[in-house]
């Protein structure tokens, strides 16, 4: 087990049912983490799943929504503020759905990941979330999709790749069982990688 400072402390984003917050959760307790520590989560809708799967990791959670803070730009502060509190060193986007301006993404260069559902670049940018994803990978007819975990730039889906994972489609997968079995075969796998990954990185830096 690694010591205390040599773990960072992660916030992990959310809007919806957490299923990758879970596997991060999952990896954490079987120690596929051992520079890391999920010490946060936030999200920007109050009835998001998540926060049920937060609490019941006993992990801190906060609800911090646009509506709530009157503008995006106030949005943005909230959600800095949160990070400076928690003394959080790594931002994993886990399904959230709101887009980081570069107010917010050049205060952490290389410090905040996100998981998108394809082989960025397909697939992918402003709009490309959920079942439409996987309905435009159907319609083009690709037979190979997957996941990416990238570094979040001021570019939606535009920043390095950290790591990718490919899935088949066959003729009778429909969106609905393109987006499980991408989850399973891929999101859920790679994130808590690249999130020890970047960890790694981050507390080996502090070191040097
Ligand atoms: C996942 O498909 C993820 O790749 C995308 O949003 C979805 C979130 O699912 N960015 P969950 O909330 O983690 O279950």
């Amino acid at each position: 087990m690694a010591r205390k400072r040599d773990r960072a402390r992660i916030a992990v984003f959310v809007s919806g049912g957490g299923t990758n917050l879970q596997a991060l959760i999952d990896a954490q307790k079987t120690g596929q983490i051992p520079n890391g520590r999920i010490v946060l989560v936030v999200s920007n809708k109050k009835d998001a799943y998540a926060l049920t799967r937060a609490k019941e990791a006993g992990i801190p959670a906060l609800t911090i929504t646009k509506k709530q803070c009157g503008s995006a730009e106030a949005f943005e502060e909230a959600l800095k503020e949160a990070v400076k509190e928690y003394m959080v060193d790594l931002i994993v986007l886990a399904g959230f759905l709101a887009i980081l301006s570069e107010n917010f993404t050049k205060d952490y260069p290389e410090r905040i990941i996100n998981i998108h559902p394809s082989l960025i670049p397909s697939f992918c940018g402003e709009g490309y979330y959920g079942l439409r994803v996987h309905e435009e990978a159907l319609a083009r007819g690709v037979k190979v999709t997957g996941a990416t975990v990238h570094y979040v730039n001021e570019i939606p889906d535009g920043g390095e790749i950290i790591i990718q994972k490919a899935v088949n489609i066959n003729n009778k997968d429909t969106a609905e069982s393109l987006q499980r079995k991408v989850m399973e075969q891929a999101e859920w796998k790679i994130l808590p990688e690249a999130v020890q990954k970047v960890a790694k990185i981050i507390t080996k830096s502090r070191q040097g």
